[in-house]
């Protein structure tokens, strides 16, 4: 038979007997025109437009194996993409009548194993007793491929691209159908994994050949990829490393691809990680730049957003972390979002990205608005793109003050704090010394909004020292306000974290316990195991005596109600975090003060629990953040060096699903962009052993 007559019968044809069909013996013909179909001719109930008639049946929904049924089903999907290949394939060797004899001999060899692969799955459905056109069938490869313009675009979009993906899913689904004992299937599906080898492999040789590119660089596949594929199509579920060296990429390629995130259609939610947040409001109250430190945190820790993505989102960042870093990432069961590096001149003017779910900067200010505006025509929500100057109340711990006042007064409970450990707004040094005399103890004078123990005065002993007089005049000058209140015996430090969401819409999300420095500046959060390192006195405080266990909880779900819809009234919609302590009285008892500190934005605290899925719940995980003097003083030049040492020390354990940490120390942002601060996951059997194991390669956990 002549080839083209050959794909001419299969393209058009709507008979089994002519997808199907023989080629035997044949000739390869050139021909001058060609007519093509919009569509491919099918059988009855496999037409491409079916799925607009009739109810779609998700693979989702299929693809948990419960019942017998659903496993025949998921054959259902494959065989449609096997018949789609089949499809493809006969409009390539229609379409490029140009292209070199032998690269069509090898098209014709590769749609011979796509209709076997047809036919296998039609039989061993049949046995199940699943027709063939049971389900309306999807159109995606289709419509993605069908214009393809070279033998190029046929080889990038086709074999390395979705027959790649098929390297992951044919050997993925393979285990399944063998681990349920069914070995027909997983039988045909370890024939089909090689077979699709050969295909990827086929098509890589001829891309490198028409590229003249003999390794096949990622940049170089990535230009060549027809729209709208992205290269998230090349992967399954799991990854296949061994398959794709089988096929001949490169191992350059495989670690971009590995770590490559794009959505497949969801719009994604973009983070912005701006952690200078509140001094910049500051700064912008008071017309002064920022100081560096701050600054430094903002551009070291750019992808730390990637802690709380979804796969589907996308991470702004100046450059994109390095491969090996999101590599170990990944293999530690983290998902990885997409990157989209803006460079040092914050260019976001050019958007390639699709339709935005929700922007999302660290916490929204004048700079994270005007840094976003750009990508305001993008989003769903417009009006999420702005800062409200009233916000800034919000960040006031004159307001928080304020909030606890009314919270203590409505809240009477045994264990939480008097009001006469709320903090006192004074605009005059005259009324803080008042306080302070009056009271003799010890007292924090903070400025109302700064960050992280910045901007406090601490007096001891009902005596305020001269040069502390100095600084808090400086400090009502600059901000006419402050607040004083009574110095507390700290025990630890808790958090409470919920969402805002439309409609005013309020989840609770958690609470988490948090340490700090000797400053009083953030250094960790635990992960995992609250409570660990605590005095059975405390644990017993924070459980309710064994007769509440749930209070910490029910306190959250309170707070973020009542706190809530305070911040919602002011139209603030996004994650909120309620800082508050335990500290013990002066008569030794132990209390609780529910407001600390509230933040209308992302914190630390709140990444800290979402790393809580990562990490195996039996064990302790501490998240710290580190300083470039540990390294230093841990006799070591930068994090880097560092980083390799602690990790190759401790090297990271998961649990027997491979979804969980259950051992180890992990950077948690890759080191080779830390200049000054890294993050730290480090999990064990217990504090000590995280300690110890910490200590053993120079980091102190110091909490
Ligand atoms: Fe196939
Ligand atoms: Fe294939």
């Amino acid at each position: 038979m002549e080839i083209n007559e050959w794909c001419e019968r299969i393209l058009l044809g709507s008979s089994w007997e002519d997808k199907l069909c023989e080629l035997g013996t044949y000739e390869d013909f050139k021909r001058k025109e060609i007519v093509l179909p919009a569509f491919p001719g099918r059988p009855p109930g496999l037409e491409l437009d079916e799925w607009k008639k009739r109810e779609r049946t998700s693979f989702r929904e299929v693809g948990k194996f419960h019942s017998e049924k659903e496993r025949g089903l998921v054959l259902h999907f494959f065989a449609n993409h096997e018949l789609l290949a089949v499809e493809l394939m006969a409009l390539a060797i229609l379409k490029f009548q140009d292209a070199p004899a032998n690269f069509r001999r090898g098209v014709v060899q590769t749609l011979k194993d796509e209709q076997r692969h047809v036919r296998m799955y039609q039989k061993r459905m049949a046995d199940i007793g699943i027709e063939f056109g049971q389900i309306p069938v999807s159109d995606y490869f289709w419509r993605a491929l069908q214009a393809m313009n070279s033998p190029k675009d046929f080889v990038t979009g086709l074999s390395m691209t979705l027959e790649q993906a098929n390297l992951d899913y044919s050997l993925h689904y393979a285990r399944i159908y063998e681990k349920i004992q069914d070995k027909e299937t997983a039988d045909i599906l370890n024939r089909i994994y090689k077979d699709e080898v050969s295909h990827v492999k086929h098509g890589l040789i001829w891309f490198k050949k028409w590229h003249e590119d003999s390794i096949c660089s990622w940049k170089s596949y990535v230009e060549a990829l027809p729209k709208p594929l992205t290269p998230a199509r090349a992967k399954g579920i799991g990854f296949n490393r061994e398959g794709r060296i089988k096929a001949g990429f490169s191992t350059e390629f495989i670690d971009e691809l590995e770590v490559y995130s794009r959505s497949r259609g969801r719009c994604p939610n973009v983070y912005w990680f701006n952690g200078n947040c509140e001094e910049q409001i500051t700064n912008c109250l008071y017309g002064q730049t920022s100081r560096t430190p701050i600054n430094q945190l903002g551009s070291d820790l750019r992808a730390l957003p990637t802690l709380i993505c979804k796969n589907h989102d996308i991470v702004l960042v100046e450059k994109k972390p390095t491969v090996n870093f999101l590599k170990k990432l990944r293999r530690s069961g983290f998902t990885l979002p997409e990157y989209v590096e803006y460079g040092y001149q914050n260019n976001l003017s050019v958007w390639n990205y699709g339709i935005i779910q929700e922007l999302r900067p660290w916490g929204w200010n004048t700079e994270s608005t005007n840094f976003l505006k750009p990508l305001s025509k993008y989003t769903k929500h417009d009006r999420r793109v702005h800062w409200d100057h009233k916000w800034k109340t919000l960040y006031s711990k004159i307001w928080s003050a304020a909030q606890l006042h009314d919270f203590l007064n409505t809240h009477k409970e045994p264990w939480l704090c008097d009001v006469e450990v709320v903090g006192v707004r004074c605009t005059k040094t005259e009324e803080v010394k008042k306080i302070i005399l009056k009271n003799s103890g010890n007292f924090l004078i903070k400025t109302p909004i700064a960050s992280s123990g910045r901007g406090q005065i601490r007096v001891k002993n009902g005596h305020i020292r001269a040069d502390q007089l100095t600084n808090l005049e400086k400090i009502i000058q600059k901000h006419g306000e402050v607040i004083v209140e009574p110095w507390l015996d700290k025990v630890l430090d808790l958090s409470f974290h919920f969402d805002i969401g439309e409609n005013e819409e309020i989840t609770a999300i958690g609470w988490t316990r948090f340490c700090t420095n000797t400053r009083g500046q953030y250094r960790a959060t635990f992960v995992s195991q609250m409570v660990a390192g605590l005095s059975s006195e405390t644990k017993q405080f924070l459980y309710g005596n064994g007769k509440n266990p749930r209070q910490l909880n029910r306190l959250g779900e309170t707070l973020s109600r009542i706190i809530g819809r305070a911040i919602a009234k002011l139209g603030y919609m996004g994650p909120v975090g309620i800082d508050a302590l335990v500290y013990r009285n002066s008569n030794q008892e132990l209390l609780l003060k529910p407001i600390v500190e509230i933040n209308p934005r992302w914190t630390m605290g709140r990444l800290g629990h979402s790393l809580k899925s990562r990490v195996n719940s039996a064990r302790t995980a501490i998240w710290l953040i580190l300083h470039k003097r540990e390294a230093i003083s841990a006799g070591f030049n930068s994090f880097v060096e560092w980083a390799e040492h602690i990790e190759k020390s401790n090297p990271i354990e998961l649990t027997e699903d491979k979804e969980q940490i259950s051992h180890g120390i992990l950077f948690t942002t890759d080191p080779i962009q830390s200049t000054t601060f890294a993050t730290v996951l480090i999990t064990a059997k217990s504090l000590e052993e995280c300690e110890e194991m910490a200590l053993q390669s120079g980091l102190k956990i110091s909490i």
